[in-house]
């Protein structure tokens, strides 16, 4: 029998991480504080797997079995009450995250793990607001997770061996590939590469070696990627980009984290990417 997972907020993260597990047979409850969202998730993951239906790539009664693998309920008691495994994924905000690691730990059974999918936090951050640091871990998914392969397990200083091997587990049982990082870094593996490349992107536009358009055909074409640094910072936003920057800066006062010139003057124009019709391009 498979693991009886509890995923704790419906965003656009914990959905299809619910749905995820489902596809494979999971049986999930899933989260959230609020019934609008609950609403919101089931009515995208719907979505989703009906456009698959449409594709050939799922069966009608596969799509109806895996919509209907995933209960709701506002009641974090009734999601976690009876879990074997629970992943968090609600706002990015410490003191929420605390608190429900906390809440989580007095009614999930003696055993259960409490997983963060958080992008910055590391767990040791969250896993101190519990009784079970041990059973304390980090899986990092990607958006959307219902397309994206990956999902970072990170160990905190905490972590046991025993809860590390259940959450890569529990990836793959997902049908997710995971990946382990035995020490707590800021922005994991993906970021950090992200972040390193894009920089160096913003120093060559900078200084005037190629235009963003030149950078981004050559990312494209010569490394493969599905996107180049500028066209990726349009689709995620250029304020995400300026202000995980900006933050990075401001804490380390390290040079190499120092927001681009021109991308600050793209955020302060207001021209933020694909969600404001234009960014370093125009939609
Ligand atoms: N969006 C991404 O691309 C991405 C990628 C990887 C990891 N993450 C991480 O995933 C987490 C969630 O991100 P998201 O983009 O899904 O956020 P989101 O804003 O879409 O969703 C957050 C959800 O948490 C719920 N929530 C807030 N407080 C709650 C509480 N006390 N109890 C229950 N539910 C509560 C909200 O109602 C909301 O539905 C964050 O930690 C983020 O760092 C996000």
């Amino acid at each position: 029998m498979s693991v009886r997972l509890a995923v704790v907020g419906a965003g656009s993260m914990g959905a299809q991480i619910a749905q995820q597990a489902a596809l494979q047979g999971i049986d999930v409850t899933l989260q959230d504080k609020s019934d609008e969202q609950l609403h919101k998730a089931a009515g995208s993951n719907r979505g989703h797997l009906a456009r698959r239906v449409e594709k050939g790539r799922l069966s009608q009664a596969d799509s109806e079995a895996a919509l209907g693998r995933v209960r709701t309920t506002t009641d974090l008691e009734a999601a976690a009450g009876d879990a074997e495994f629970v992943i968090e994924a609600v706002f990015e905000d410490l003191e929420v995250k605390r608190e429900i690691f906390a809440e989580l730990d007095r009614i999930a059974p003696r055993n259960t793990v409490l997983a963060s999918n958080s992008s910055t936090m590391g767990i040791s951050k969250l896993a101190d607001a519990t009784k079970r640091p041990e059973l304390c871990v980090n899986m990092h998914f990607f958006f959307p997770v219902l397309v994206m392969d990956l999902v970072e397990v990170v160990r905190g200083p905490a972590t046991s061996n025993a809860t590390v091997e259940r959450a890569m587990a529990m990836a793959r049982e997902m049908a997710r590939t995971p990946v382990l990082i035995n020490k707590e870094i800021d922005g994991f593996i993906v970021n950090r590469i992200l972040h390193a490349a894009t920089q160096e992107a913003y120093r060559l536009l900078d200084a005037g070696v190629a235009s963003f358009e030149d950078i981004d055909i050559a990312v494209e074409k010569g490394l493969n990627w599905p996107m180049g640094p500028f066209r990726l910072g349009d689709f995620s936003g250029l304020d995400v980009t300026y202000n995980a920057r900006l933050h990075m800066y401001r804490t380390t006062g390290d040079e190499r984290y120092r927001p681009s010139p021109q991308l600050e003057a793209k955020v302060k124009a207001g021209k933020l990417g694909r969600k404001t019709g234009e960014g370093w391009y125009k939609y």
